[in-house]
Parts: structure tokens; C-alpha cells; sequence
């Protein structure tokens, strides 16, 4: 029998309400590869058993893109019927052993999900539903078995998840003793190299640590290898978590559609976000490795020894684990800068996604597409979820409720409810009302009103979330508003406390006060919501150079920012000298941090620019958001002139580079001013930075000063010769000549680098520095004349047959599309339409798109 299973099942929207347990538990798995190019085969011998606990139903087994060799129940041949999406077969109600050969062609898998082959050598990526593409299995996470796999093979290396085994010549076996679902499973085999340390665990585990690589690459193993061991010793020290086996494997990927995978023992990772040297990555590349290392660490046990039991529940590993890998950069590097940093990354991706057609909860009740829902909202918002709770319960009861999490549901493919019910056991808490927040989605919308009489004084709060797709009604949040009161002086009378809302409208007063005091409302942003304050300019620059709270500090800055920016896009106006004069104050305070200094240079996005003036009734003309942003950047450029050397002689790194939050912070600030400094010096300093520069951040950052003064040439010929060999690092010269164009020149350069020699478009980091720099280029994506939208895509409508789950994440760069004019809207429709009538179009982005067009 040889025959090819129908490759996918027709699209089909899945319930969270329908969920079942699968009819059979799995005992063990062992699996055996013989690799080969084109032809591997996956040999299973999998013992099953009868669920007591589940309804009684069909066997089915899932499979995609599997050709059938042969499947034996209990060594006797049989021939199950193959069915889109998998196989049924009749098997006896006992336990029994099942059997399967299936032939797969690893170096024709260009969607990266399942085993494929990147750069000659062979990797896995299963989650959400790629293990199926490997073998005929229940590809669910509530399913979990210990897993033993054998790898033949003449590659040097042979990985797996789990403990090594026997090994030989020409193969490996693994062994993992920790019962996992199939999304965990991992194989690599590969001329590798290794970069090897060890850790010792705090009940004294010796464990080998590797980081593998293809030749050439370990040199940039360095940091991610402090990373990994910063990130063990810190889940022991802050949430007593160990690590439970003898070698840890990080394998760095070229081809990867995500950022990094956290299967058990054995984590495999986009090159870009494990791989650094000082001359090749920059500061940014630092921060977020470090974070990602930790993250895919981290999910050991939030995700591995406690996983979801079903897709609906992925925010139970991925926001609690966000949540962790930003306590954990907060201590590394300074709370205050992540928190703000987090924020505008929320705002910047989480926000239109919540406010747009794409809206839905962090715990999502329907999909086609599970890969789709790897979201800003299911992933950031669900951090902020967590951040919530812990603010609600306290720092105590926050560690109380996760120890108990993980002694109760240690080896559980656990729920929502479950996580809930830790809490509500540890505190005595109902948390009815707090769950809404995994249910509803939308941004609430907070606003607060000031009351003074007779030294009592009062703030009045009102909320409300506008319809989204699916949920017109709204109810009320819980939110936690954190508050802090200071005189008029400046001293904080009220140090931050934390208001519980659950009204729709609730008043909360302060007595005993000499004195009306100023309100510093939702401090550290502790709540996802947008806040109305009505606060006039003269309150803002008051808190910008008085609040205690370092993020509402920054936030007083930004909105100031913000409204300055509007009233010039929309009136014309000049820019509001109030502001600058209060930020040159604090930007000469040497007290401050340079990295706090640098985020208070920094300014509101057109994008986020262009959402602030839809909601004010406007609508965005991305022309005039682009001017507004360089006059003003002229402007400051022109008004600090004395300043702007200062802080550059300031920024000044002596010692030799490290990625320490010292240096880093030093540099961020050295370039925002670099940028100002560029546009009254023709690019004579950021000439000088570029032709000096022995590290990648102070090079990228001034070959972009160079490119927006139009003095790109020679410096991007230059970088180009010196680094062409180096993928990672053309990954930046794409992007870098496309964010920084003109928008009028982006979508011509945009288009003039897709066919250019090293344009590698079946490489996702290689299309997504072209066309992820393209949409982040918002005046350059969204011309009038729709050329921005077209030459999307068509390269969308390209990418699709090879990668759908790479094209169905960039298809969001037209969530906004209703907020533009007619022309614009009208071009926008042509584009999505266009994808619509692709042949064969991938359930990905027909699920994408369809959202979009209906929003
Ligand atoms: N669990 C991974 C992480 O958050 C992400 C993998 C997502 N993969 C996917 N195909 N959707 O670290
Ligand atoms: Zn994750």
C-alpha cells in the first residue's frame, strides 16, 4: 500500500466549546528517522490505551502530506482509510500497539512546519499542529507521552528532545523521559558545531549546556550561552524553578517562520535571535536575544512540565511566559525603561490589532487557523493580564498562587480556569469578574475626572470598551489603577496605590489633605486601557518634571508629544515650546539615566499618530504625519544646538563594547541625538561614527542617519562589501535602506532590492527585512496611488503557495485599512481582493484576509 493522504482538511472553524478528550491516552512513543533529502522515513511504534475519561468515538489519527507505507494494530497489517486531515482505523477497546512507516520529503517543505531542511541541515518546527507532518498522531496537547527516537543518518549530529542514548556511526537515540504533547517533539541532524558550558543546579545537577551552529557561526555563541545561564539561575532564584534534565541543546535555524521554539530540551531558534557578536548585532539584538533565550528557558515550565490543553489556552503558557521574560529583563537591565519600552511595543502591535478588524480575546473561542492567533493579544496583552492579577493579589500572594500552580498541575495540560483557581484558592478572591479579561476583547477606554472640596479630593473614573468583531455588548473590566498624589510643589503626599475598579463608572477619594494635590493616574501603565485625562499642557509639564513614577514621567512627555504632533498635522500649528523647554530641562538633568534621557527624545509613531487622529474624527493623511515629524525633528535639531553636543559628548562609550545596560543605555541616547544632530550637519558627524565605528550599533545607527540626510551613498556600498557575506547582517542592510527611504522612494527601493542577487525571498527573515521595513515605512506603505499595497500583494500572492503561515502574518499590515481616505481604502480592497482570488489560496491567509475585508 502506498498512498498520499489529502493534504489538508477544508477550512473549518474549531470551538472552544467543543471541546473533547481524545478516546485513547498514549503510553509511549518510539520513533525512528532515516533521514534522507527527499525520502525520510518516520517509523512509529506507539502503545495505546483506552481513555477512561473520554467519550467513546472513531479512531482517528492526524496527517498531512504523509505517504503511507505501511500500519500495522498489534503486528497484523491493516489498512486504515485515509481521510483530509488524517487517518480512521478500526481498533480493538483494549490496549494496543500501533504501527506506522511513513515517507516524507523534508527539502520540499518550504512552509517550515513539520521536518524540513534549512541550509543543508534537517529541523523540526511543531507547534501548533506540525508534528502531524511528521507521523500519523493525535496532534493535540492534551495528549502526552514519553518519547524515545532514533536518528540514522550520516550527519555528524543527531538531536533530539530528552537525554542522549546509544550512539554510533551512523545514528543517535534520544530519550525523554518528561511526558510531552507532539507540538514539543524536536529533531536536528546537521554538520554542527557546538558552543559547550555546563550549569549546576541549585539541588546541585550537573547540566551540559550546548549552543550548535553551522561552521563559521560560533564565534556568536557567546552571549546567548550568559543568557541561557543568567535566565536558569534566575527562574531559581525569583520562582524556585529547576531545570529536570541532563543537557540542555539551543540549535540556531537560518529558515524559521518565528522568532524561537521551546521544545523540551532541545530549543530551536531563529538565527537572529540567538546568534550575536559586538561587530554584528547591535544593542537592540543584545536585549532581545537575552529576552529570548529566557523566554523559550522559561517555558520549560510554564508551557513544558504544565502545558495547555488546547490551542484556546495558549495565552496559559505564552502570557505568563512573556509576563516572566520581562520580570526578568526588568531586573537585568532596569524596570523602568522595559516597562516603558513594553508599552509602546503594546500600543504599537497590540493596540490596532485589539481596535481593528483582527480584535479578539486573549483567550480566543473560535479559529480556522491556529497559527494565526499567535498574536500581540494573545501574547502581550495576556502578559498585562498577568501583571494585573499580580498587582490585584500582591507581590506575596502572586508567589504563593504560582508555587501552587506548579505543584498542582505539575505534568497537566491545564486551563484558564485551572490557572485562575490558584489564585482564587491562595487569596479567597472571586475572580468572576477578572476573568472577563480573557473573554472580551477590545482596548477599554478609561477616563478620569478631578474633584477638590474641603481637603478631600476626589478622582471619578468612567469606562467602557466599543464593539468589536462578534461582541457588540461590553461589560465592565477590573482594573487596577494605580495612583499616586503629589503636592503642588512636587512631594508625593500619596505614594502609588492601587484603585480596584469594577464599576462602570466609580468615584475614589483622598482626605485629610492641606492642599488640592496633582493626580498621577495609572501608574506604571498598570492596566491595557486607554486613558482620557483632561489634563491641560501646564499639568502635563508639571508631571514631566515631577512625577516619582518614572513611566508616567515618560508618559507625561509623550502625550505632550502626541498632542503637539497632532495640532501641527491638523491645524498647522508650530511646535509647543512648552514641552521642549520642560524635556531640555530634564534632557539636562545628568541625574537621570542616558537610556531614560534617550526614551524621553523619543516620539510617537505615524502609525500610532495616525490611530490618535481616526479616533479624534480625522482622517490620517500619512503625508502630513511624515511632515510633521521632520519639521519638528528640524526643529529640535535647530533649538538644541547647544545642547545636542553635550549629550553626545555625554553618550561617549570609552571602555571596549559590551552590550551592558550601562553601554547600551549610553549609545541609545548617542543615537537619538545623532539622528537630531544630522540634519544641521549634513551628515558630518554620522559620517565620522560610520567610517570609526568597530561595533554594529553605532555603524547601522549612522549608516541611517546617513541614508535619511540622502548621503547614503557610499556608506551603503561600503556597508554592503563588508558585510555580504554575513546573512544576519544583510538582513539589516535590506530593511535599513527601506525604513529609512523617503516615502515617496520606499516602495522603488522596496521593489529595486527584491531583485537584488542576495533578495532570498523563500527566507523569511530576508522577506520580512523588505517587507516588514516596507509596512513599519508608514507614508511609504500607504501612497496614495496604492503602489505600496499592490507590490505587497504580489509578493504575498507569491510567498503563499511556498510559506502560509510567513504570508498570513505580514497580510495585517492592511488591519487599518478603514482608517484611511476613500482613494486609499479603495486601493487597499483591490490588494486584499486580489489575494482573495489566488488560486489555492492557503486557509492562513484566506482566514487572514476574509477578517479584514469583514471588519
Ligand atoms: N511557542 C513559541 C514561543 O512563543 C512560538 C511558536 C509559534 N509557532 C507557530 N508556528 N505558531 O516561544
Ligand atoms: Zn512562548
Amino acid at each position: 500500500m502506498k498512498d498520499a493522504s489529502p493534504s489538508a482538511p477544508a477550512p473549518q472553524t474549531i470551538y472552544l466549546k467543543d471541546y473533547t478528550p481524545f478516546g485513547w491516552t498514549v503510553e509511549d512513543v518510539h520513533l525512528t528517522f532515516r533521514l534522507a533529502p527527499h525520502a525520510t522515513r518516520v517509523i512509529a511504534r506507539i502503545h495505546f490505551a483506552p481513555n477512561p475519561a473520554a467519550p467513546q468515538q472513531d479512531f482517528f489519527l492526524h496527517g498531512e502530506e504523509l505517504t503511507l507505507i505501511r500500519a500495522a494494530v498489534n503486528g497484523e497489517a491493516v489498512s486504515p482509510e485515509l481521510v483530509p486531515g488524517g487517518l480512521k482505523c478500526t481498533v480493538p477497546f483494549a490496549p494496543f500497539l500501533w504501527e506506522a512507516e511513513v515517507e516524507i520529503d523534508p527539502a520540499n517543505n518550504t512552509a517550515l512546519e513539520g521536518l524540513y531542511m534549512s541550509s543543508g541541515m534537517y529541523c523540526t518546527q511543531c507547534e501548533a499542529e506540525g508534528f502531524r507532518k511528521i507521523t500519523y498522531y493525535p496532534d493535540r496537547p492534551d495528549v502526552m507521552s514519553v518519547f524515545t527516537v532514533r536518528v540514522e543518518s550520516e550527519m555528524p549530529v543527531m538531536l533530539s528532545n530528552g537525554n542522549p542514548g546509544a550512539s554510533g556511526d551512523s545514528f543517535a537515540e534520544w530519550h525523554d523521559p518528561w511526558p510531552k504533547p507532539a507540538y514539543l517533539f524536536a529533531l536536528v541532524a546537521g554538520d554542527l558545531r557546538n558552543h559547550p558550558d555546563s550549569f549546576t543546579t541549585k539541588s546541585g545537577a550537573k547540566v551540559d549546556l550546548n549552543i550548535w551552529v553551522r561552521p563559521g557561526d560560533e564565534g556568536k555563541c557567546a552571549f546567548g550561552m550568559e543568557a541561557l545561564k543568567a535566565s536558569m539561575k534566575w527562574d531559581e532564584d525569583v520562582y524556585g524553578r529547576e531545570y529536570d534534565l541532563d543537557v540542555f541543546n539551543i540549535v540556531a535555524v537560518d529558515d524559521f517562520n518565528m522568532g524561537a521554539m521551546e521544545n523540551k530540551g532541545l530549543n530551536i531558534f531563529n538565527s537572529s535571535c540567538v546568534l550575536a557578536s559586538p561587530e554584528t548585532s547591535t544593542d537592540d539584538n543584545f536585549e532581545r536575544i537575552e529576552a529570548i533565550i529566557a523566554h523559550e528557558y522559561f517555558h520549560n515550565w510554564t508551557g513544558n512540565r504544565i502545558t495547555c490543553r488546547d490551542w484556546f489556552q495558549l495565552c496559559l503558557k505564552e502570557g505568563l511566559t512573556v509576563y516572566r521574560d520581562s520580570q526578568f529583563t526588568a531586573d537585568m537591565r532596569g524596570a523602568a525603561v522595559k516597562r516603558i519600552n513594553d508599552v509602546r511595543d503594546l500600543r504599537a502591535r497590540q493596540f490596532p490589532e485589539d481596535q481593528g478588524p483582527l480584535s479578539h480575546p486573549v483567550r480566543p473561542e473560535s479559529f480556522q487557523e491556529i497559527n494565526n492567533f499567535y498574536t500581540a493579544t494573545v501574547y502581550e496583552k495576556g502578559a498585562e493580564v498577568i501583571g494585573m492579577l499580580k498587582r490585584l493579589v500582591g507581590d506575596e500572594a502572586y508567589a504563593k498562587a504560582l508555587d501552587l500552580y506548579f505543584d498542582r498541575h505539575d505534568g497537566d495540560a491545564a486551563t484558564i480556569e485551572d490557572w485562575l483557581k490558584v489564585f482564587e484558592d491562595t487569596t479567597g478572591r472571586d475572580l468572576t469578574q477578572f476573568k472577563r479579561w480573557y473573554s472580551q476583547s477590545g482596548t477599554p477606554r478609561l477616563s478620569v475626572s478631578e474633584d477638590w472640596k474641603d481637603g478631600t479630593f476626589t478622582l471619578t473614573f468612567e469606562q467602557h470598551t466599543p464593539p468589536t468583531p462578534g461582541q457588540d455588548e461590553k461589560l465592565p473590566q477590573v482594573l487596577p489603577i494605580a495612583v499616586g498624589l503629589l503636592s503642588p510643589n512636587g512631594d508625593e503626599v500619596q505614594a502609588t496605590t492601587v484603585l480596584e475598579m469594577t464599576e462602570a463608572r466609580q468615584a475614589f477619594s483622598f482626605d485629610g489633605l492641606s492642599a488640592r494635590p496633582r493626580a498621577s493616574v495609572l501608574r506604571a501603565f498598570s492596566a491595557p486601557v486607554v486613558l482620557h485625562q483632561a489634563l491641560s499642557r501646564e499639568d502635563r509639564a508639571f508631571l514631566l518634571a515631577h512625577d516619582t513614577d518614572p513611566f508616567n514621567r515618560w508618559e507625561a512627555g509623550n502625550e505632550l508629544a502626541r498632542d503637539c504632533l497632532l495640532a501641527m498635522i491638523a491645524e498647522g500649528a508650530t511646535p509647543d515650546t512648552l514641552w521642549l523647554d520642560g524635556l531640555e530641562t530634564l534632557l539636562r538633568d545628568t541625574a537621570l539615566d542616558p537610556d531614560f534621557r534617550a526614551c524621553m527624545l523619543g516620539l510617537p509613531g505615524q502609525s500610532e499618530l495616525a490611530q490618535q487622529l481616526h479616533e479624534r474624527g480625522h482622517t490620517p493623511d500619512p503625508d502630513a504625519i511624515y511632515d510633521a515629524l521632520q519639521t519638528l525633528q528640524q526643529f529640535r535639531a535647530e533649538r538644541w544646538s547647544d545642547l545636542l553636543p553635550k549629550l553626545a559628548a555625554e553618550a561617549r562609550v570609552d571602555a571596549p563594547y559590551a552590550p551592558n545596560a550601562e553601554q547600551t543605555g549610553k549609545r541609545a541616547l548617542g543615537t537619538a541625538v545623532l539622528h537630531l544632530l544630522s540634519r544641521t550637519d549634513g551628515g558630518a558627524a554620522a559620517q565620522a561614527q560610520f567610517d570609526g565605528a568597530d561595533n554594529m550599533t553605532l555603524q547601522l545607527a549612522s549608516l541611517a542617519c546617513l541614508i535619511r540626510a540622502g548621503k547614503a551613498e557610499p556608506a551603503v556600498q561600503a556597508f554592503y562589501e563588508q558585510w555580504q557575506n554575513d546573512r544576519l547582517v544583510m538582513d539589516k542592510w535590506f530593511g535599513l535602506q527601506v525604513s529609512m527611504a523617503e516615502p515617496g522612494r520606499a516602495v522603488t527601493v522596496a521593489e529595486a532590492l527584491t531583485a537584488h542577487v542576495k533578495f532570498d525571498w523563500k527566507n523569511p527573515n530576508r522577506f520580512r527585512a523588505v517587507f516588514g521595513a516596507l509596512i513599519g515605512n508608514h507614508a511609504g506603505f500607504h501612497r496614495a496611488d496604492g503602489s505600496g499595497y499592490a507590490l505587497l500583494a504580489d509578493w504575498l500572492i507569491r510567498l503563499d503557495d511556498k510559506n502560509p503561515q510567513t504570508t498570513a502574518r505580514m497580510c495585517s499590515a492592511f488591519q487599518t485599512w478603514t482608517r484611511y481616505d476613500d482613494g486609499r481604502r479603495a486601493q487597499a480592497k483591490t490588494a486584499m481582493e486580489r489575494i482573495m482570488a489566488k488560486p489555492n489560496l492557503s486557509r492562513d491567509v484566506n482566514e487572514m484576509v476574509s477578517r479584514i475585508l469583514a471588519g
